[in-house]
């Protein structure tokens, strides 16, 4: 059983602490100051991460789930695919639509997440529950390398729940051109992508009754107080979802209520903080369908089939090089 899981590692073992440094470093010496969203997946942001999916008003992942449920068959016959890969392979949930629908063609389920103890996790379950299945699993930052395994054709590239979302314009542009280049002929891209849509609806996603959104992204300082010693208190910023109309994006930001400076001791570092100062963790842009196919065009990348929701909530694309 377990010669059909492997784990490849294609991150220095210091690549994640060094590109922390790097990106808080510049992320809270900036004006805005900013962190990257990656940061907040540790084992607790992964798991408030799982309990977001799960509430009233979080309805992308309902919403992804529908079109999967309603099309897994027709996607699976229009990639034909022998290898199923995945990027931030996350909710193993969605994974097993796919693979069930593959099943009969598929040999080599591999996927890519830059936490090697999320992939054994998820790929030793599969490969208990999915006899016949190979598990190539691969440690890897897909924003500075995108391989795919050399495995049987064709591919299926897999990048689910919106998660490029977290890209602006010029980071798409970079990331759709490295898939494209990743991409063999007959390979295919299947990306989810989250809908402009009403105001009020985007807000309540971002900012949930319960305060799970809160506590999600007030963990992102918590990390920062564990890797590089810092001593922010959680308790002094507020959490807060805006919509940016002009980049049609909702925005996660902190902000401290009260002037304050924070040491980040293995950095070096005094942050200094104004009253009502906006700390931005994240953006969530939301697509239109036709903008977003022109982005792939323009990577090189014909979108054949593209699906949504019955309440036009969400979008799955598929498309092949060409
Ligand atoms: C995992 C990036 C798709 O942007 O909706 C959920 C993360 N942030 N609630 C998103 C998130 C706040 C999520 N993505």
């Amino acid at each position: 059983m377990t010669d059909r899981f492997t784990l490849t590692r294609r991150l220095a073992h210091d690549h994640l602490a060094r590109t922390l440094r790097a990106d808080v470093t510049a992320g809270l010496t900036g004006t805005p100051k900013t962190l990257p969203p990656k940061w907040f997946y540790d084992a607790r942001g992964s798991a408030l991460f799982d309990e977001i999916t799960r509430l009233p008003e979080y309805y992308l992942t309902r919403a992804e789930r529908e079109i999967l449920t309603a099309h897994c068959a027709e996607i699976a016959a229009l990639s034909g695919a022998r290898t199923l890969a995945e990027l931030g392979s996350g909710s193993s949930e969605k994974t097993r639509l796919l693979l069930d629908a593959l099943a009969p063609a598929l040999h080599t389920y591999a996927p890519l997440d830059v936490s090697p103890s999320a992939l054994r996790e998820a790929g030793q379950a599969l490969v208990r529950d999915y006899p016949g299945l190979t598990v190539a699993a691969t440690v890897a930052d897909f924003e500075t390398s995108l391989e795919l395994p050399d495995t049987p054709g064709p591919h299926l590239l897999a990048f689910l729940g919106s998660t490029v979302g977290n890209l602006d314009a010029a980071q798409r542009a970079a990331f759709f051109t490295s898939v494209r280049g990743a991409l063999g002929e007959r390979d295919a891209l299947l990306l989810g992508a989250d809908l402009v849509k009403d105001t009020p609806t985007l807000h309540r996603a971002y900012d949930d009754e319960r305060g799970v959104t809160a506590e999600f992204n007030k963990n992102v300082l918590l990390v920062l107080n564990r890797e590089l010693d810092a001593d922010f208190d959680p308790g002094a910023f507020t959490h807060r979802a805006v919509w940016n109309a002009a980049e049609e994006r909702v925005e996660m930001h902190l902000r401290s209520a009260a002037a304050q400076q924070v040491k980040i001791p293995a950095l070096d570092l005094l942050v200094a903080f104004e009253a009502g100062e906006d700390l931005r963790t994240e953006i969530s842009v939301k697509f239109r369908p036709g903008a977003l196919i022109g982005e792939l065009a323009a990577a090189g990348l014909t979108v054949h089939r593209w699906w949504t929701d019955p309440g036009e909530r969400f979008a799955l694309l598929l498309a092949f090089p060409g």
